[in-house]
């Protein structure tokens, strides 16, 4: 949740500031702000700050500076989602000390900002803002007069010194930035369980909460560790660790396109993302499915051993395709699996039990939710003592170099390329998939080892040889299915319910369709297993109450299609999600999917989803790839 950006060099700061917070809108676009040091010219003689902000989005942030000016090499960027204040400019970032002369940017949460403000003000401080980010900038001043720093020459390594001094002060996750007038050529950075790291350009460095800020900058990355600091200046970077050790560590350099977020020619990222959709697929088939073996995983042979059951942490889109992998997990490869929300799962954990394979699914690798609830469960794992207890912790994520990625020591990188539109799509594919390759692989293993599993071997060569056909089968599905599905977005013009139906393992896409459409259009939706319908939420039906449902050939094929003969009695519009043909006529409309195993149908089953989302919300003319009141990454918990 929110975006920050610091820039030092040579060259004037602001427009890259706001080129880097542009790329970083996603992470929270309700206002946004910059502030910049312009040395004096002098060696050692103070600066002066300039800071604007604006509410909104980050073309007003760019109207002020085109009007106003930021002069400076050296500053700081924040693009906001709200905690703490309304998104009003008083609350946008950066936030300033009583003189004016220090600013700071921070993402994350201050927990006992209440108390230090409080303190502060008990002290004679004024506050101008809401927000909990208020009290460092006041923190760090104060330290600094203690320090000394009026009437001493400032410099940079006094700043250092106050920002360390004041860390340990904060409670709760935070990636910071701070600037500071007396010292113009310096810039302090820090993080604690939110995502920071530092491009190295040619004698400048950038700092961003993730690498799309860095898209023309460099390649070459710095990615801060949990409780660093770092102190920036045109000359290099000192590293520090929690403790104020310094710390020597090499950059590592950022590989493929993965931070270059372009539109190409699509109206929206979103629409762009789901074409692209069948090219996941593709890449995902040929990494792991190679010719001559089932399925070829980057997890070693240990990694299968002693899993007895498996719990999955995860939120939102993620936590749709974690229940389409423990259905996948159970019924194909036979180990009982649970699905947890994350933000639950710390506060109610399941009692321990051994041979545990606890797997964090988060597209983004930042969730703080997912991340604190697996920090949780390793902790509690490890002070058990007994070794069937230990932890074995496997992370799916899209973003092998995020927070994720440094917590757990087996990874499933889905591959799927940046995604910037806020509703989650190619991104839920390639969690999908993720999980069929999983559940293949154990399958295998525990069919060789005699354990009961649901396919013979013959039965999962078949499964694989249907999943090599799925790239093309998507880019017919999604050809077809944005022709569709433009024409049929006038019919939702004034609907203000939606209900998506689903059983089995298309009950999840069912509730995925219904995120989609609530996230993206602002219409109610539910999604409902369809026979629990007629257990209460049928009483919602009439004919202004369209109904979605999936409907695909297998083991409860004719019960879905009772279920919409049930709704279709109630007046309610039917749209069916499955394959043409007699047994589908009863839909008003259907969205023809070919009918393909079961067992793999949510591949193909979510697509009309999201494309009936999509363009219903883009016919209605809103803000598909950055939806009021979300994010795309949601770093605070
Ligand atoms: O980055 P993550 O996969 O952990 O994000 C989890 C959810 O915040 C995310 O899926 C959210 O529900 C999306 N906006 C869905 O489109």
């Amino acid at each position: 949740m929110c975006g920050i950006v610091a820039l030092i060099g040579s060259r004037e700061a602001a427009p890259q500031l706001l080129e880097g917070l542009r790329q970083l809108e996603y992470r929270g676009y309700d206002s946004a702000g910059i502030a910049t040091v312009e040395a004096d010219g002098s060696p050692g003689a103070p600066g002066r700050l300039h800071c604007l902000r604006a509410e909104g989005k980050l073309v007003n942030l760019t109207a002020r500076w085109e009007a106003e000016g930021a002069p400076g090499h050296c500053g700081i960027g924040h693009t906001r989602w709200a905690t703490h204040g309304k998104p009003e400019e008083r609350n946008a970032h950066p936030h300033l000390d009583g003189s004016g002369r220090l600013a700071v940017v921070q993402n994350g949460i201050i927990e006992n900002h209440r108390t230090l403000r409080e303190e502060l003000q008990a002290e004679g401080v004024t506050f101008l803002s809401d927000t909990d980010t208020e009290v460092i900038p006041h923190l760090v001043a104060r330290r600094l007069r203690e320090l000394g720093a009026e009437g001493h020459a400032a410099d940079a390594a006094l700043l250092l010194r106050a920002v360390q001094e004041v860390l340990p002060l904060l409670h709760g996750a935070y990636a910071l930035a701070v600037v500071w007038a007396d010292v113009p050529g310096a810039l302090v950075v820090a993080r604690r369980q939110a995502p920071l790291l530092i491009g190295l350009g040619e004698g400048e460095f950038l700092c961003a909460s993730d690498t799309p800020a860095l898209a023309g900058f460099t390649r070459t990355i710095l990615p801060l560790e949990d409780g660093e600091v770092a102190l920036l200046t045109p000359l290099g970077i000192e590293l520090y660790n929690a403790a104020g050790a310094r710390v020597q560590r090499t950059p590592s350099l950022l590989s493929g396109t993965e931070h270059v977020a372009d539109k190409r020619s699509f109206r929206h990222f979103m629409l762009k993302e789901i074409h692209e959709q069948p090219e996941t697929a593709a890449l995902w088939v040929a990494r792991h499915l190679p010719e001559g073996a089932l399925v070829a995983l980057p997890l070693d042979e240990a990694f299968y051993e002693g899993v007895e059951e498996i719990e999955i942490l995860a939120c939102g889109t993620s936590r749709h395709a974690a229940q389409v992998g423990a259905y996948l997990l159970e019924q194909l490869a036979g180990i009982p699996t649970n699905v947890f929300y994350a933000s639950e799962f710390r506060y109610a954990p399941p009692p321990l039990v051994p041979g545990m394979l606890t797997i964090g699914v988060t597209q983004s690798g930042e969730t703080a939710d997912t991340l604190a609830a697996l920090a949780m469960e390793q902790e509690r794992r490890l002070g058990h003592g007994d070794p069937a207890y230990a932890p074995k912790l496997l992370g799916i994520t899209n973003r092998p170099e995020s927070s994720l990625s440094r917590m757990v020591p087996h990874l499933l990188d889905i591959g799927a390329g940046i995604e910037v539109g806020v509703a989650a799509t190619k991104t839920f594919l390639g969690q999908l998939l993720a999980f069929y390759g999983l559940a293949l692989a154990f399958a295998e293993r525990r069919l060789a080892a005699g354990a009961p599993v649901g396919r013979d071997r013959q039965g999962l060569e078949t499964l694989v040889a249907e999943l090599r056909a799925l790239p093309q089968q998507l880019q017919q599905l999604v050809d077809d299915h944005d022709r569709r599905c433009t024409e049929l977005a006038h019919l939702f013009a004034d609907t203000q319910d939606v209900i998506f139906l689903g059983r089995g393992i298309n009950y999840p896409i069912a509730m995925e369709g219904a995120l989609k459409l609530k996230e993206i259009s602002y219409i109610h939706a539910e999604g409902y297993p369809a026979g629990e319908m007629k257990h209460g939420p049928i009483a919602l039906l009439d004919a202004r109450v369209p109904v979605v449902s999936i409907a695909m050939p297998g083991m409860v094929f004719d019960k879905v299609l009772s279920n919409a003969q049930e709704a279709k009695a109630r007046d309610a519009q039917l749209i069916g999600v499955a394959p043409a043909g007699p047994d589908t006529a009863l839909f008003d409309t259907l969205l023809p999917v070919p009918e393909v195993d079961e067992l793999l149908s949510p591949l193909l089953t979510v697509i009309p989803m999201q494309l009936l989302s999509y363009h219903i919300a883009a016919h209605r003319g809103l803000d598909v790839d950055q939806p009021r009141n979300l994010a795309k990454s949601v770093t605070v918990e």
